[in-house]
């Protein structure tokens, strides 16, 4: 275990906070070890895995970052139809997606190129491009940082929701994921059916893409639209996309025909934060630390030498004048620690 390490290249946004303590672990009985030494009884504890979706509010974070850092990919099982394949929770994700694609198996192709790591994408349930994590997923294997026992939790134990699982409800802080399961076809329709897809491939003159092509074509838009986190800190997307009443959302598009939106299954009607913070007047404000992204309203950004203090102020200016145009109180999908 270190004391006072620097987090500044263990979270995308880029802020320079420090860890009163820090362990790394590279495989699993590490873990196991630590949790028998009772250091996590006597700290606040922080899992941390690729630092892309975590915002650290405060200079110091006073207590103990465990940092995943386990690595490889298994197939457990393959016939002529179908594979199952373990990664472990510190496997780079878009790396996983790379040679899962590699390989030709679908179930993941949509979700190329999102940072983090493997062991963080079920706990958010990640999704892109009309897809998500538990689409594919299986089975995990988590450990009981009271325990130390190892347990499976199937998808039905996830509860997956809108970027939500158990890991990030009622179990939070509970548990760490050490590896996942993912059930993958080697034969899929592609979804090409989301944003931009189809106009990307037609520009660039693919008629019907094969996977590698699909996987690339994504790749290439989220470049495009997203910030590069290696040139600029971020974590993404900072919010979530509204779900609201189909009432209230009749009621503003009276106001606002243009109002993108999507239909939920419940009646409900799921309308992008982006376009709203946009409408807000906020997309390309900056001031000398911090701002929002100028091709993506739903991304909150660390030009550098800022605090986490700054994107906290922001993000709730952000909230007020968004909630005072049209009512909507929007909600971060970042953790703030
Ligand atoms: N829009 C604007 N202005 C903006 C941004 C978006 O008007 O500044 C409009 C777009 O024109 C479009 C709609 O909002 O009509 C939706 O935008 P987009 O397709 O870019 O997707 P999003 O809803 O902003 C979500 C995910 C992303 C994911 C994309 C693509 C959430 C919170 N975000 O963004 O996930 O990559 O869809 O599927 O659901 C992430 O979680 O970090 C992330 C990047």
């Amino acid at each position: 275990m270190k004391t006072n390490v620097s987090l500044k290249s263990y979270n995308s946004f880029g802020f320079d906070a420090v860890a009163k303590q820090f362990a790394e672990i590279n495989e699993v009985n590490d873990l196991q070890t630590l949790i028998k030494s009772g250091e996590l009884q006597k700290h606040k504890t922080l899992i941390l895995s690729g630092g892309n979706n975590v915002l650290f509010q405060e200079e110091v974070f006073e207590g103990l970052v465990v940092y995943i850092n386990t690595k490889g990919i298994k197939t457990l099982r393959e016939d002529e139809s179908e594979v199952i394949v373990r990664a472990q929770a510190g496997k780079d994700w878009p790396d996983f997606v790379r040679f899962c694609v590699g390989k030709g198996w679908h179930g993941i192709e949509n979700l190329a190129h999102i940072p983090g790591k493997v062991g963080a994408a079920p706990v958010q349930n990640i999704g892109a491009y009309g897809m998500e994590l538990k689409d594919s997923f299986l089975q995990c294997e988590a450990i009981n940082l009271h325990t130390g026992e190892s347990k499976v939790f199937t998808k039905e134990d996830c509860r997956f929701g809108y970027r939500e699982s158990v890991f990030k409800g009622e179990l939070k802080g509970r548990y760490v994921i050490t590896s996942v399961d993912f059930l993958l076809k080697k034969s899929a329709p592609l979804h090409l059916e989301y944003g931009n897809i189809t106009a990307y491939l037609e520009q660039n003159g693919i008629e019907s893409p094969t996977l590698q092509q699909l996987h690339d074509a994504i790749c290439a838009i989220r470049d495009a639209k997203l910030p590069d986190v290696k040139q600029i800190g971020s974590a993404g997307s900072f919010f979530k996309n509204p779900v609201i009443e189909s009432t209230q959302f009749e009621a503003l598009q009276n106001d606002y025909p243009t109002m993108p939106h999507y239909d939920e299954p419940n009646g409900m009607v799921k309308v992008p934060a982006g376009w709203l913070i946009e409408q807000a007047g906020w997309k390309g404000w900056r001031d000398e630390h911090v701002g929002v992204y100028d091709r993506q309203a739903l991304v909150l950004v660390h030009y550098g030498g800022g605090k986490g203090h700054d994107i906290v102020e922001l993000a709730h200016r952000i909230q007020d004048s968004v909630e005072e145009k049209f009512g909507i109180r929007i909600s971060p999908e970042v953790n703030f620690v």
